[in-house]
């Protein structure tokens, strides 16, 4: 039933709002504005979506947003996904500003993961690049997630050319200390800053380069072929290393999850516009069966890949909007 193009598509990102206590300049415009609360899907819409989603085939979540700290009663929420019979997993996608006092209790709820954004270590240019990011709460935010026990910790640096290529090495150089694992991502053309983050690629190889040409060769590890980033490792290092290149080299072909947008549209491929809308039907009174209906469609009209290498840019949404 789950599948496409032989993939099985069982992993659902979930965007919990868009709006976010940052505005990274990858993400959004500076003049972001959010989507009126009304149009966003409540808990309760929410939670009956996952269940539905589990009889399609999902059985992996993950929580994102914008930045899905900032929704109100996200404890309680994450609570109740977490009884959804069915889901095997739930992580979550964060910029750790609220982990500190979150991490324990999320925790507890029953969130499994986390993967923190993180892009520099360097304070003035973090703050720079997320436009309201302090890296001293983030670091913070990090320590509580770990102390929560909610590992493996992975960390991701969206590179930047002009911004961040030259942390890149410092970021590395933290999986020598920590048993983290740091990925670096290639930015990816959204919407309407998608000019902008185009000339701002830093292709994959190119990190990977800088990061051996300091710290020496990097030795490929087990890789499960799901995971967008294969995994290497530094010489004594305790984490890894990975590289998201969704630009230069796309792993379409493992593709194994589609995306639920914060005002209820199933996004079927992150890089391309295709949406199907649960939110009106599901208002309109639709059964469990026909929005069961909906989401199986969605698998089966998943696309076969993004367009990229066309210069088909999808142009709907910008990241926070979907959820990255
Ligand atoms: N390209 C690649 N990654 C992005 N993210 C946000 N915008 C982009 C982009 N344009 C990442 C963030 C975060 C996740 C939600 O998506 O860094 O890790
Ligand atoms: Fe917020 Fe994440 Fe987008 Fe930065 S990348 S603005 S932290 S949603």
């Amino acid at each position: 039933m789950n599948a496409s193009y032989g993939r099985n598509i069982h992993y659902l990102r979930i965007s919990l709002t868009d709006r976010c206590n940052f505005r990274c300049v990858y993400c959004m415009p500076a003049d972001m504005v959010f989507t009126p609360q009304p149009y966003l899907l409540a808990d309760d819409e929410l939670l009956r979506l996952v269940r539905i989603a589990t009889m399609v085939g999902f059985d992996r979540v993950r929580l994102t947003g914008g930045e899905p700290t900032v929704r109100p009663n996200l404890v309680r929420l994450v609570a109740g996904i977490a009884q959804v019979p069915g889901i095997r997993e739930i992580a979550m996608t964060t910029n750790a500003m609220r982990l500190e006092k979150l991490a324990e209790p999320l925790a507890e709820a029953g969130l499994k993961r986390v993967n923190i954004s993180i892009d520099t270590l360097d304070a003035e240019r973090f703050y720079k690049m997320t436009r309201f990011g302090k890296i001293e709460q983030v670091w913070r935010g990090i320590l509580a997630a770990e102390r929560a026990g909610l590992n493996p910790i992975k960390l991701n640096a969206v590179v930047v050319r002009g911004y961040n290529e030259n942390d890149i090495v410092d970021l590395a150089r933290l999986t020598l200390e920590h048993d983290w694992d740091m990925r670096f991502i290639e930015v990816m053309p959204l919407g309407s800053i998608a000019d902008f983050q185009m000339d701002s690629v830093v292709p994959a190889a190119e990190m990977k380069l800088r990061i051996e040409s300091a710290l020496g060769a990097l030795t490929p590890v087990d890789w499960d072929g799901h995971n967008p980033a294969r995994p290497y490792r530094l010489r004594g290092g305790r984490g890894t290393i990975g590289f998201i290149s969704s630009v230069t080299e796309p792993f379409c072909a493992g593709c194994d999850r589609m995306r639920l947008s914060a005002d209820g549209r199933l996004r079927l491929c992150l890089l391309r516009d295709n949406e199907i809308d649960l939110l009106t039907p599901l208002r309109a009174g639709a059964s469990d069966e026909d929005l069961r209906e909906l989401m199986a469609r969605g698998i089966i009209e998943k696309p076969w890949g993004h367009g990229l290498a066309q210069h088909v840019i999808a142009g709907s949404r910008v990241m926070s909007q979907i959820g990255g």
